[in-house]
């Protein structure tokens, strides 16, 4: 793995403060020089807390803020496994940013190839043929390292030439951003917390690449963001005194 930053927080707010700090540094930066700041945001549960704190901050740049999801599970955009569902009900919702600029992965067309082929032709619609550098990016980790929806020996890890793809957890279809545009972002983070991702954080950042999650290597910063418990693992001196 390429050299990455790594901080760590007690749980709760503190570390959801890092957050959201990162997100504000970002989005300036992104808004300063390119006039818009393209995200991509994390399923699960783990963001949830996140973008409830954001939806709550004042003076996030919304109107030049462009969301897009790093991977969806082929449900309607209704269902409670959705994660569409998860940020229209914990951030959208609560926010003013204009619908023109919020990209939920499509799930619709009963075929998650045409919706993965789907997807790829809107980020080309907005980015143009070169693959974007997106301005940040947000993962998580599964407790098997998957990140997105890149799972263990699936197909989707060796795709290259797409965009997105079809991933599969089991026999369940995902679509998922795929490492060329993941390891083409400006900024890479893995929120990462709870005791029970201490094994897998261990894994992830002491051991060779083996792990889907191991696999992204941003052109730019790339920075694991935990709390104490999902560092417990992690040697010494990884884990500062937490007083
Ligand atoms: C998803 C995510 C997935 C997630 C990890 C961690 O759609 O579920 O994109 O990659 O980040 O599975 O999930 P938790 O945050 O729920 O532990």
């Amino acid at each position: 793995m390429q050299g990455f930053q790594l901080e760590i927080f007690p749980e709760g707010p503190v570390l959801i403060q890092r957050a959201i700090e990162i997100w504000q540094a970002r989005s300036a930066a992104a808004i300063r020089e390119r006039g818009r700041f393209t995200v991509v945001l994390a399923g699960g549960n783990t963001p949830k807390k996140l973008y409830a704190a954001l939806a709550q901050t004042p003076g996030i740049p919304w109107q030049q803020t462009w969301l897009f999801w790093g991977d969806e599970r082929y449900v309607p955009p209704d269902h409670p496994e959705s994660n569409y569902r998860m940020v229209r009900e914990t951030l959208l919702e609560q926010i003013g940013i204009p619908a023109a600029q919020v990209f939920p992965m499509p799930t619709q067309a009963g075929d998650p190839l045409r919706d993965a082929a789907e997807y790829e032709a809107t980020l080309r619609q907005i980015f143009g043929a070169e693959c974007p550098s997106l301005d940040l990016v947000w993962l998580g980790v599964g407790e098997d390292g998957h990140t997105a929806s890149l799972f263990p020996d699936t197909a989707a890890l060796q795709v290259q030439h797409r965009w997105v793809t079809v991933g599969q957890k089991g026999q369940e279809p995902r679509l998922t951003l795929t490492y060329p545009v993941l390891n083409q972002a400006a900024q890479v983070v893995f929120l990462v917390t709870g005791a029970n991702k201490a094994p897998i954080v261990k894994e992830a950042l002491t051991t060779e690449a083996h792990l889907p999650c191991q696999r992204v290597n941003p052109r730019g910063r790339l920075l694991w963001l935990l709390d104490a418990a999902a560092a417990a693992q992690l040697p010494l001196p990884c884990v500062p005194l937490l007083s």
